[in-house]
């Protein structure tokens, strides 16, 4: 808190984004995780930032830092992701760049697992995680004016991320082609579709700043002073 916020169309605005990916324990040495690198979330919060948001960040343990004169709040699991989320209500909008792990150990243990010398793995049993953005898409009474997800996809992404749109009751998706021809996990570039309620707007591929300028513009449409 209290870093000095910019003019701009965001000011007096409160933004929520999540990134980065959750780690999910399976022992104290040991985690399952998504690929990601936290970069367009850490693009995000700093494009919104730059046009005067108060901008709170929850972060996974990402690759990149997270940007300057935001409020940062870390965590590591898909529930601490979900709680931190809770505490920044009220919000104008929320981002949900974060690569949430779908599903926790649910017999993760307290102390290392050991191979037995018998050869044989031990069985991992797992849990579903609460779904942040559809959490917060449906909360009613306190719901950030504009919800937007993100959606990696890798086969009919404009399909996929319709009706992921729909499921989950955000406002926006911001989907994108992660197949690996595209190159586009862990590189500089995004080649993003924004989906809303009236159709798919195709962008063409962009650096990942510059992606995340031009969503905070479209943000600030929808929810800034103008
Ligand atoms: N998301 C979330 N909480 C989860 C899972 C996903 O907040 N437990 C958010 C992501 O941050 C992203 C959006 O939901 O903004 C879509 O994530 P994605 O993994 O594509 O959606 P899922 O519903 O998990 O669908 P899939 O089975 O395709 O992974
Ligand atoms: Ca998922």
């Amino acid at each position: 808190v209290g870093a000095a916020l910019r003019d701009g169309p965001l000011k007096g605005r409160h933004v929520v984004v999540t990134s980065g990916p959750t780690h999910e324990p399976i022992d104290p040495v040991r985690y399952i995780a998504n690929r990601s690198s936290g970069a367009q979330g850490t693009a995000m919060a700093a494009a919104l930032r730059d046009l005067g948001a108060r901008v709170t960040f929850v972060t996974g343990p990402a690759d990149v830092p997270p940007p300057a004169g935001v409020d940062v709040v870390r965590v590591q699991t898909a529930r601490e992701m979900a709680a931190a989320v809770q505490a920044t209500h009220p919000a104008d909008a929320a981002v949900f760049a974060a690569a949430v792990a779908d599903w926790r150990v649910e017999n993760a243990s307290g102390s290392k697992m050991k191979k037995d010398g018998s050869g044989k793995a031990p069985a991992l049993e797992f849990a579903e995680n609460p779904d942040i953005l559809a959490g917060v898409s449906q909360m009613g009474a306190g719901r950030p004016g504009l919800v937007v997800g993100f959606a990696a996809e890798t086969d009919d992404v404009v399909a996929n991320a319709t009706a992921k749109r729909l499921r989950k009751g955000c406002d926006w998706i911001v989907a994108n082609d992660v197949s690996a021809e595209t190159g586009i996990m862990g590189g500089d570039e995004n080649a993003i579709v924004l989906i809303d309620g009236d159709g798919a707007d195709i962008w063409p591929r962009l650096p990942k700043a510059e992606v995340a300028r031009r969503l905070a513009l479209r943000i600030a449409g929808a929810i800034g002073a103008g």
